[in-house]
């Protein structure tokens, strides 16, 4: 492992297929992190020019992402890696003042989505889905139709607006490749500084796919939103970010936006669409793969969703049987555990610090994985088994006396503010594909977590998704 590192290291920014070559090199290593190097208290690693602190010591963690949140920005290679795609929109913003203010606004206009929107939304679309599968009546490219439907999902309750088939899928392919090509590991490993971080982002091409989805965005809902401020179709956070932008302009000019305001709409906008879909899509996509080999699991959640009547005309308010919303939470939950979609957070110290009397240094890579603490063998039994009923026990996982054991959506302030939307849309999505369909595994390798920007699937991988009733 440390030989591939220093290799890639080497390779990394001398030229665009050679960052590729580099790139391909530490693009798999997610299924290998794992035993006693990556679950140690704390690992502290030196990188060429720097270091880099892995932290699994949950006191640590705390430090990083709460206690001392200021100390530790997200880092300034993760911003230079994201912005071809999301420009300065809050994700990938170090810290401070201006992320506080962007914060707000995102979680304002967030809220101004009401829960059954979202649930309901999320059921329409995902009958669509199915149906069109079952006309088919083909396997099912799983990862790329699941972030097709969330993608629509986030659009259409967010925005009133979706892609149309064409756009989507090509959305989905770009940032398909993006996600191949941009890779954090090399970042680190890529040289120091914002010269050389830039030239490492140049060499890995990812301006002119960003450009692109960039440009499908603006054209599909930034632009209509612009051209017709008060859209008839219900759009409650463009709504939001539309006030926000126009804050501080008298009314009458408020529709005139300059492009500064207007860039910084299409960065928000990126955000939502990017961080709410592809999050959802990664986690959905596993937990599909994991049940594909458990079809008494699906049978067993199939019969509580009969049970409970749901998918009733009358249904459509989201309101859920306690027992089921308890079953469809433990298998979300196992599927955040085993594969957590950011698998790293990746922050920089601004000054010299000291954990478990180890030293890193000022600038310094600081990574809390969820990855490896939710597979952590001194904080979990069986850790590499999806085993959902461990959250139905009425003991709680001995692990959940500490909060910190289970992050998939982050900690502290910079928490994922998409939560409630996510749980509200996985349910949905959950109760309407298992209460109708069976899912079968069929002739194909296992996927392995890319490990990239996201843990998501590394290849489009097929399963067999039928009507109950068919069989
Ligand atoms: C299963 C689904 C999801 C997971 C596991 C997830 C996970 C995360 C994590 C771990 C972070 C924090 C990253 C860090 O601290 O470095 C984050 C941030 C964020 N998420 Fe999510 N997310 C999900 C869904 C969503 C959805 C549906 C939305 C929007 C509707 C969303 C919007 C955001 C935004 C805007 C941020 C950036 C916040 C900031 O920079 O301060 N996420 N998410």
């Amino acid at each position: 492992m440390g030989l591939i590192i220093n290799v890639a290291g080497r390779l990394a920014g001398r030229s665009a297929l050679l960052t590729r070559l580099a790139g391909r090199l530490v693009a798999h290593e997610l299924r290998h992190l794992k035993g006693k190097p990556v679950e140690r208290q704390l690992l502290v690693y030196d990188l060429p020019e720097t270091q880099l602190a892995l932290a699994n010591d949950l006191r640590v963690v705390d430090t990083i992402l709460s206690d001392r949140a200021g100390t530790f920005p997200k880092a300034a290679a993760l911003e230079r890696l994201l912005r071809p795609l999301v420009g300065g929109g809050v994700f990938g913003q170090p810290g401070g003042d201006a992320v506080k203010q962007a914060r707000r606004v995102f979680l304002r206009a967030l809220v101004r989505i009401p829960e059954q929107r979202v649930a309901a939304v999320a059921a329409d679309l995902t009958r669509a889905y199915i149906a069109g599968w079952q006309r088919t009546g083909r396997p099912v490219p799983v990862p790329s139709e699941l972030s097709r439907l969330t993608i629509d999902i986030v659009s259409e309750a967010s925005l009133g607006a979706r892609f149309t088939a064409g756009e989507g899928q090509r959305f989905v392919e770009l940032f398909f490749e993006y996600h191949r090509r941009a890779n954090p590991v090399l970042m680190l490993l890529g040289g120091q500084g914002p010269a050389a971080q830039q030239a490492l982002v140049e060499r890995m091409g990812l301006a002119a796919i960003g450009a692109e989805m960039r440009a499908l965005i603006r054209r599909r809902f930034l632009a209509p939103l612009l051209a017709d401020p008060s859209p008839s179709a219900p759009a409650p956070f463009a709504a939001a970010l539309l006030e926000a932008a126009a804050a501080g302009l008298a009314p009458d000019t408020s529709l005139a936006l300059d492009a500064a305001r207007q860039t910084a709409m299409l960065d928000e906008i990126a955000v939502m669409l990017l961080a709410g879909h592809e999050t959802t899509a990664s986690v959905l996509s596993w937990l599909l793969w994991e049940l594909s080999a458990a079809p008494h699991e699906q049978d067993a959640v199939a019969r509580l969703i009969a049970a409970s009547g749901a998918g009733r005309p009358d249904d459509r308010d989201g309101r859920i049987d306690p027992a089921l919303a308890r079953q469809l939470a433990a298998l979300t939950q196992e599927a955040l555990r085993l594969y957590p979609p950011i698998a790293f957070l990746l922050r920089e110290t601004s000054e010299a610090v000291s954990f478990r009397e180890r030293p890193v240094c000022a600038g310094g890579y600081i990574v809390v994985s969820p990855w490896t603490i939710q597979r952590h063998r001194a904080l979990w039994s069986e850790p590499d088994r999806f085993h959902p009923a461990r959250w139905l026990a009425a003991e709680p996982p001995a692990a959940m006396a500490d909060r910190l054991a289970l992050i998939p959506f982050g900690y502290g302030p910079r928490v994922c503010p998409g939560k409630r939307f996510a749980e509200i849309e996985m349910q949905a999505i959950l109760r309407e594909l298992l209460g109708s369909c069976r899912i079968a595994r069929t002739r194909g390798r296992a996927p392995n977590p890319l490990g990239t920007l996201t843990s998501r699937p590394d290849y489009d991988f097929r399963l067999q998704i039928t009507a109950r009733g068919a069989t």
